[in-house]
């Protein structure tokens, strides 16, 4: 006869309805999600890439914040700047990178093939980045996820026909408080419902761009139903403590 506790770990390990979120299941089976490189037609060293007169300034900007000796401290704005310009990173991008921080290209490959902002594969114009992480996740992040598949009739990791969208599942994008929420390019849309994000792609499709922030009608992230603290001016220093304040 199980125990109760038996049963409880017996319930507990019971299989759940699953969502395997993208991320986890790609890296280490799916070859055309490698985090190593591959050469290929479009992505190799030969790819031509060089810094813009106006982007190289910016690099030597961003470099003058660093000390003579710790100039590889700028790499990620180096390389954020080179992907910015390109679309996406080729590696011949990292190289040129490499070249002018002065550092190994290994040590440049370490940190593109580290941070997942980091597109080393060509994406479409719009990057729709889904947080799926709990706090989007328990707000019917899925939902939206679901909605932006079937809108654009590709699956999370992949790129729209025409080269305007790319559909990536993340984690955590700092939002939590307007969850559920996505970012698009540089700009987050929050508080999402179904038909908010299918106005949203539309809106991108016909050429309009929708504006970024909370759906739900709030400025930000205060309270959606009011202030519930805060609500009077601070009594200033002291108060309390002295009899006569
Ligand atoms: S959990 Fe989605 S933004 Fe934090």
């Amino acid at each position: 006869m199980l125990s109760s506790l038996s049963r409880a770990v017996v319930r507990a390990s019971k299989p759940m309805q699953q969502h395997v979120k993208f991320m986890h299941r790609t890296a280490p089976i799916a070859s055309d999600h490698l985090f190593v490189h591959r050469d290929t037609p479009e992505n190799n060293s030969d790819t031509k890439f060089e810094f813009s007169s106006e982007n190289l300034k910016r690099l030597n900007d961003i470099m003058a914040n660093y000390p003579e000796g710790h100039k590889a401290a700028a790499v990620i704005p180096a390389l954020d700047l080179a992907q910015r310009q390109h679309g996406w990173l080729p590696i011949s991008a990292m190289h040129k990178v490499a070249e002018i921080l002065n550092m190994p290209k290994m040590r440049v490959y370490e940190v593109a093939t580290f941070y997942t902002m980091f597109n080393r594969e060509p994406i479409g114009k719009f990057h729709v980045q889904v947080c799926t992480t709990t706090p989007c996740m328990l707000c019917n992040a899925r939902e939206i996820l679901k909605a932006i598949e079937d809108n654009l009739k590709i699956k999370c990791g992949e790129t729209t026909k025409d080269k305007m969208f790319t559909l990536t599942e993340v984690e955590c994008l700092g939002a939590c408080v307007n969850a559920p929420m996505v970012q698009i390019n540089d700009n987050y849309y929050e508080d999402l419902k179904v038909s908010d994000i299918n106005e949203i792609l539309d809106d991108l499709k016909a050429g309009k761009s929708p504006k970024p922030g909370p759906r739900s009608g709030r400025f930000a992230c205060e309270p959606i139903n009011g202030l519930t603290s805060l609500t009077e001016p601070p009594k200033g220093p002291g108060f309390g403590v002295r009899e006569d304040l």
